[in-house]
């Protein structure tokens, strides 16, 4: 790639677009987005104006968790393509400037690994069942080995066939939980880094990071009777962040080190506690970790100032850069969420439950988070489609896939609405994801968020994400990692803050208009006008403080 690999490492302000590979684009008919489909749209990446992108598990897997159950590591899913091809994509990416990360799921394989399922023949005791957490059940075998519980709920614990042993596993019974004391499973996977880092890509991202090492002798966590889904949030947690976990990413650190250039972690680390995320990323350790305090912020002023403040604070203390994500695949699009009353991301809870979603207010308040997001200092990080302002989508019962679904018997909404294949035309069978129909189906009207609907349209979502790209790759203060200045706001309901040099952010999160309360030219406005001098509700705009504007300064209504 560019000469540039040697000066500030790329990772520390990179602008990383999550590519969810089956909803992506869909080169071979099927249905299902693949390798081709992306192939063919590294040109739209490239324009957009993004420095790397993230692919979810494209490996071979029986697709219970829609790939984050990973039979092999070294191979594609014959659905998604060929070894070959990605390593096609890889070079056309890197031709193109892109860096490729992958999603590397270290916790649990699947069931149908061919590990699990020597350890599955082999007797109880056996070296092979070493690679994994198998126990004798309690009551003589007839109750799990304790009560943990699954994160996509029920009991954690499957029993083997015709035996009184039962198996860890987290997620679903198809995800059993890799045992991370044998160093025989660490070796592996520092093998299968490198089997990636070799055809060239540049970082993974660590699925689950926390929760690789367990508590000797798995103690209870003590759940009331009736509990369903499993609390993370208890302190000294005998599967969630223990510090044990450190050591393994000590030695991932050396590896990615070792290679020229050196290659990068950013880890999924749901972890609330400031000091102990910033342990992730410490410098001997991983990179970067994905910011899930901001991704959970209601969108408030003080909520969203606390969520930016506490993320640089976590990283900054161990000299890490921040990142920052407003949306993924497991959680509800940011259009949808902003779009209630209550915008904070609720744990374990999604869909009607949460109330009714006014969309037109979630794309207004998702365009100025936008503008918020992409002028802080770090690497933030694009799920597909979000640069398209898409909602979620109603998906009919019948078509539902994900496990959570599933494994609540209903009772839990599940993922599958924020993971429908993204439309690229306004008309045609599968809005021009493919030729054929789309696996999950799109709801009617996808269409008017097409790509080519708003191509060129200067209101539209796709040229304000372009256009505020463009701006932060060619701005001095924007990108890189130097400090946001808070300033006082004229009303409680705005946010401002300046970077050097002469660059200004301000965010109304209120119904009225505010007085924008700096002097600077606009750069951009995520509601297209200024209103001569003042910021539209629920609207952001981006200032350039060295060429202030003769417009009126105007006085918050009523305010005098
Ligand atoms: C986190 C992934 O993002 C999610 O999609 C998956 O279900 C779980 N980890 C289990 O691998």
């Amino acid at each position: 790639m560019g000469d540039d690999m040697t000066a500030t490492p790329w990772w520390q302000d990179a602008v990383i677009y999550q590519v969810y590979i089956q909803s992506f684009a869909d080169g071979d008919a099927d249905g299902i987005g693949d390798i081709a489909g992306l192939r063919s749209r590294v040109g739209y990446l490239s324009a957009l104006g993004i420095d790397a992108i993230w692919i979810t598990p494209w490996y071979r897997s029986p697709l219970h968790d829609a790939g984050y159950d990973v039979s092999d590591y070294r191979a594609i899913h014959p659905r998604y393509g060929t070894l070959s091809e990605a390593r096609e994509l890889i070079r056309e990416c890197h031709a193109a400037g892109l860096r490729v990360i992958l999603d590397i799921v270290p916790n649990h394989t699947s069931s149908a690994h061919p590990s699990f399922v020597e350890a599955l023949r082999a007797s109880p005791g056996s070296p092979a069942r070493s690679w994994y957490h198998f126990r004798a059940g309690r009551d003589g075998g007839d109750s799990p080995p304790n009560d943990w519980l699954s994160v996509f709920g029920g009991s954690a614990w499957t029993r083997v066939q015709d035996e009184d042993e039962w198996y860890l596993h987290l997620f679903d019974a198809s995800q059993p939980d890799l045992n991370w004391d044998s160093q025989e499973v660490r070796a592996e996977f520092e093998d299968i880094l490198r089997f990636w880092f070799d055809l060239g890509v540049d970082g993974f991202r660590i699925d689950v990071a926390t929760a690789l090492m367990k508590a000797p002798g798995l103690p209870d966590l003590g759940y009331p009777d009736g509990a369903f889904l499993a609390d993370l949030t208890r302190p000294n947690h005998p599967h969630r962040d223990r510090d044990e976990v450190h050591e393994i990413y000590r030695s991932w650190r050396k590896l990615a080190d070792s290679y020229d250039p050196p290659r990068m972690f950013v880890a999924e680390a749901w972890v609330d506690d400031a000091d102990r995320l910033s342990r992730y990323v410490r410098p001997d350790e991983l990179n970067t970790t994905l910011n899930l305090f901001y991704l959970k912020s209601a969108w408030s002023p003080a909520s969203m100032r606390t969520a930016i403040d506490s993320s640089i604070a976590a990283t900054a203390s161990v000299g890490a850069p921040t990142t920052w994500s407003l949306s993924n695949h497991d959680v509800e699009r940011v259009v949808t969420r902003y779009g209630r009353a209550d915008t904070r991301r609720i744990p374990g809870v999604s869909g009607p439950e949460l109330g009714p979603v006014d969309e037109r207010l979630g794309r207004r308040r998702a365009r100025a988070a936008a503008l918020l997001t992409l002028a802080l200092p770090g690497s933030p990080y694009i799920y597909q489609g979000d640069e398209l302002g898409l909602a979620d989508a109603q998906i009919p019962p019948a078509a539902r896939q994900d496990p959570i679904w599933i494994r609540s018997g209903g009772r839990r909404w599940g993922r599958d609405g924020a993971r429908v294949p993204l439309p690229w035309t306004t008309d045609g069978g599968s809005y021009g994801f493919g030729d054929d129909g789309a696996w999950l189906p799109q709801p009617a009207g996808w269409g008017s968020h097409a790509v080519e609907a708003q191509d060129g349209d200067d209101t539209s979502f796709l040229e304000l994400y372009r256009q505020a790209l463009r701006l932060r790759r060619t701005h001095p203060a924007l990108g890189g990692t130097n400090a946001v200045t808070w300033h006082d706001a004229p009303r409680d309901d705005v946010l401002l803050f300046t970077r050097s040099p002469g660059f200004g952010c301000v965010v109304n999160f209120g119904p009225v208009p505010a007085p924008i309360p700096l002097d600077g030219q606009v750069l951009l406005a995520s509601d297209g006008a200024d209103f001569d001098g003042l910021l539209a509700p629920f609207g952001a705009v981006w200032l350039d403080l060295d060429h202030a504007t003769a417009r009126t300064r105007h006085e918050e209504p009523g305010a005098r």
